[in-house]
């Protein structure tokens, strides 16, 4: 790993063009609940129209916050790059401007406003740390939904916002970097493979019957080998915990018998239309994900999208809270893998939006990403990308070591681009398409069907090939000799059987 400039190489997908907002009112947001959960309750002269929420009465102490400095940016919280191995640098999150908490003990309420388009206040109930405090904000904007949770706001009234939400809850949010500035878990004290210590990442109350991992199969089939390997690669971690399965009824009986025996416990569920995207397209029902917000006999889901295999034991993830995620570019993260705190409030609030919110990519992730803008940065080993950005022979020798390290160093792979199951098992297909080049990796392919191999030989047929994508392959082979790609691997002679298996 050492010394091959993993600055440049270590970055994720290629980005694509982002109608996120730079919004720094969030900080100010992040600031004031920093300062309501250390001090305690009274009032102020914004308070009148909030007298209908809240009752006041007592004297105004003005508490005084320096602003941040005008060169602060949003990237600078949430930039694209951070040295999560640590190889040339220790990540760190920009200095912020914090009140005097001392001078203010003994305060009821905290008002505050912003520069910019939102102004708000946040007042704390009673001093009992271990049960729910109350807050109100004066904001235009919804108050973040990482730190104000859907189902803590009781009332609102034009832009008066009030919450009652867990002491406990709040703190660990606010206890992680502000920001993706910084790992939310460092994945190693000294040496890169000692884990840390886990103690003080733990969350109050939990309990792991009420954890899960999900997935999610809708539209089709052409994923139903996917799941079946993340089903057996999870059980192969050693978690104890449950195995869902979200499938919408394009998913046939006997395919989801296999699901059942690979581990997964079946719901079905009725997939949700992107309204804006257009009418039978790849993406038109990608936002049946939505559905995971409606697992609430959980209170938290690791979601999985079906073409990662898991490599190592992902459990310690249940530990963070909802929206935490491993970047993908810019600032938004990759929405492969991620903590979810299921609510029927949240699944309304998702789905009341859904006209609304414009997606970059007509895909969940770019909608999640317009939702959960305050989201934790995970390390990307535990969703790593298989892709080749940087196009180099360095990137390459360094990603493929990780991808075939035995035993594994990544937590999980992400087959982005043509997926194992959908080549022949000689060499990765992404390689006989121009612009899929970027996603293949015969490292990280052998490493898929090794594990494939691995699995119960009655599973093995439900990862065979379609005539049509065996003729589809055969063409595209065609097309790379043609082009005469010189990596050659059109030249590879294909031994398969499931070449002439085809379904
Ligand atoms: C969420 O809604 C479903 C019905 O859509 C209901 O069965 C379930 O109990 C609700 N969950 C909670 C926690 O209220
Ligand atoms: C939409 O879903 C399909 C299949 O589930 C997936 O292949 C595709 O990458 C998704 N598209 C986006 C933009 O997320
Ligand atoms: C990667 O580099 C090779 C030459 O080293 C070049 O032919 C190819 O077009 C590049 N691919 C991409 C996607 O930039
Ligand atoms: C192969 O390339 C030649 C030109 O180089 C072109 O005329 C021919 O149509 C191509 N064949 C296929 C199958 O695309």
């Amino acid at each position: 790993m050492e010394g091959l400039g993993l600055q440049k190489i270590m970055k994720v997908a290629p980005s694509k063009s982002l109608v996120i907002r730079i919004n720094l009112v969030f900080l100010a947001f992040f600031l004031i609940i920093y300062a309501s959960l250390l001090l305690s309750p009274s009032s102020s002269a914004y308070f009148e129209n909030a007298a209908s929420l809240v009752r006041f009465n007592g004297e105004t102490v003005p508490v005084h916050f320096d602003r941040v400095s005008e060169q602060f940016k949003w990237e600078d919280l949430f930039p694209e790059w951070i040295d999560e191995e640590e190889e040339s640098d220790v990540p760190s999150c920009p200095e912020l401007p914090m009140p005097e908490f001392k001078d203010y003990d003994g305060i009821d309420l905290i008002a505050s406003s912003s520069p910019y388009s939102c102004k708000f206040g946040s007042e704390k109930g009673r001093r009992d740390w271990k049960r729910r405090t109350k807050v109100v904000m004066w904001s235009k904007c919804r108050p973040m939904m990482e730190l104000f949770r859907c189902d803590d706001l009781v009332r609102q009234e034009g832009d008066w916002w009030l919450f009652e939400a867990e002491v406990a809850r709040l703190e660990q949010k606010v206890s992680l970097p502000v920001g993706s500035c910084k790992l939310s878990l460092p994945l190693w004290s000294q040496g890169i493979n000692e884990v840390n210590d886990l103690s003080k990442f733990q969350s109050p109350t939990r309990a792991a019957k009420r954890e899960a991992y999900v997935t999610v199969l809708h539209s089709s089939e052409s994923y139903v080998c996917g799941a079946i390997a993340l089903g057996q690669s999870l059980l192969q971690t050693g978690t104890k915990r449950d195995l869902v399965l979200l499938i919408d009824k394009s998913i046939s009986q006997p395919k989801r018998d296999a699901l059942v025996a690979a581990g997964w416990k079946i719901r079905l569920i009725t997939r949700i239309r992107n309204p804006r995207a257009q009418k039978y397209t790849y993406n038109e029902y990608n936002y049946s994900k939505f559905r995971l917000w409606q697992l609430t006999d959980y209170d938290k889901i690791i979601f999985i999208d079906s073409d990662i295999l898991v490599l190592r034991n992902l459990d310690l993830l249940f530990h963070f809270p909802q929206m935490s995620a491993t970047g993908n570019d810019i600032w938004i993260f990759n929405s492969g893998i991620m903590i979810i705190e299921p609510s029927n409030c949240t699944f309304k609030f998702l789905m009341d939006r859904r006209k609304d919110i414009i997606s970059y990519n007509g895909g969940d992730q770019g909608f999640l990403n317009e939702v959960f803008v305050w989201w934790h940065r995970l390390p990307r080993r535990m969703n790593f990308l298989k892709n080749f950005w940087a196009n180099t022979t360095a990137e390459a020798s360094v990603k493929n070591e990780l991808f075939g390290a035995d035993p594994p160093k990544l937590y999980a792979i992400h087959y982005l681009g043509l997926k194992p199951w959908h080549c022949y098992r000689d060499y990765d297909c992404n390689w006989n398409i121009g612009d899929q080049r970027v996603y293949a990796s015969d490292v990280a392919h052998e490493r898929w069907w090794k594990f494939h191999d691995s699995m119960d030989e009655k599973l093995h047929s439900f990862c065979r090939l379609t005539k049509r994508r065996k003729l589809e392959l055969d063409y595209e082979r065609k097309l790379a000799r043609n082009i005469s790609f010189s990596d050659e691997h059109w030249k590879i002679k294909i031994t398969d059987p499931r070449r002439s298996h085809a379904v």
